[in-house]
């Protein structure tokens, strides 16, 4: 298996399933063109996205990692129309403004509200505004932070709710011991932090697609 059919494969089911639509597309498009990195989550996953938040029914929706504000606007169309709310945490002005201008294009601009700032310290305000209990929380940001914003996103969720975390796989060298990259080691302590943690039952799917070899975390707050 390659990089290629992957892609095809991915291309195949965003017009056959997904159906991305125009919104969605000038979101990527804006972000492209203000020099945002391209690394979204692709259209399948982010409908993923979408879907596992209205299973769990949510109306308060907290993102750490907003980028463009593309997988938020997938995330914001979860929620009841007319009811609930999203927040998502970003440290880079740029990203921000960009990602504002995108969830107002699509229709969420009283529904998003884009934090600009570190995420640990956006967090910390969030739990001083009691504006939690989360239903859904989608990690996203920087990866040798997991661990951190599992145990916020704990603090900030209720029992029922869902809390997936990006990138766990990472080309497969999660399951490298040694491995002296971060961004794995973040992901390592996070999945021996959820293996110690009784209050979620968690579990991890891999995925290849047009962000390579990668997967998420998905963890039920039971307790
Ligand atoms: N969820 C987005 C992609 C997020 S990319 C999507 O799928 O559309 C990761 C984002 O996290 C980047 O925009 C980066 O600037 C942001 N980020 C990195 N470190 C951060 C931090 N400490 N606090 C908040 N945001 C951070
Ligand atoms: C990177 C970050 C992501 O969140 C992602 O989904 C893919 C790549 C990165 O920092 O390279
Ligand atoms: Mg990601």
């Amino acid at each position: 298996m390659s990089q290629e059919t992957w892609d095809a494969v991915d291309d195949y089911l965003a017009a056959t399933l997904v159906k991305a639509d125009a919104v969605l597309e000038q979101a990527l498009a804006a972000s492209q063109a203000a020099g945002l990195p391209a690394i979204s989550v692709s259209p399948p996953q982010g409908k993923f996205l979408h879907l596992l938040a209205r299973v769990q029914g949510a109306r308060n929706i907290l993102e750490i990692g907003t980028l463009g504000g593309y997988s938020a606007i997938w995330l914001a169309r979860a929620l009841p129309p007319g009811a609930g709310r999203l927040v998502t945490l970003e440290v880079e002005p740029k990203h921000a403004e960009v990602a504002r201008a995108n969830l107002a294009r699509a229709g969420f601009a009283h529904v998003a509200q884009v934090r600009l700032g570190r995420a640990v310290d956006s967090l910390a305000e969030l739990e001083r505004e009691g504006a939690g209990p989360f239903d859904f929380v989608f990690i996203d940001a920087d990866k040798p932070s997991n661990p951190d914003y599992f145990a916020w996103a704990l603090k900030l969720t209720r029992r029922g709710a869902v809390i997936v975390v990006d990138n766990v796989v990472r080309g497969g060298e999660v399951a490298d011991a040694s491995s002296t990259n971060a961004a794995v080691q973040g992901v390592r302590r996070l999945n021996a932090m959820i293996a110690a943690e009784p209050r979620v039952s968690a579990t991890a799917i891999q995925t290849v697609g047009v962000k390579g070899y990668d997967g998420f975390a998905v963890a039920l707050v039971v307790s």
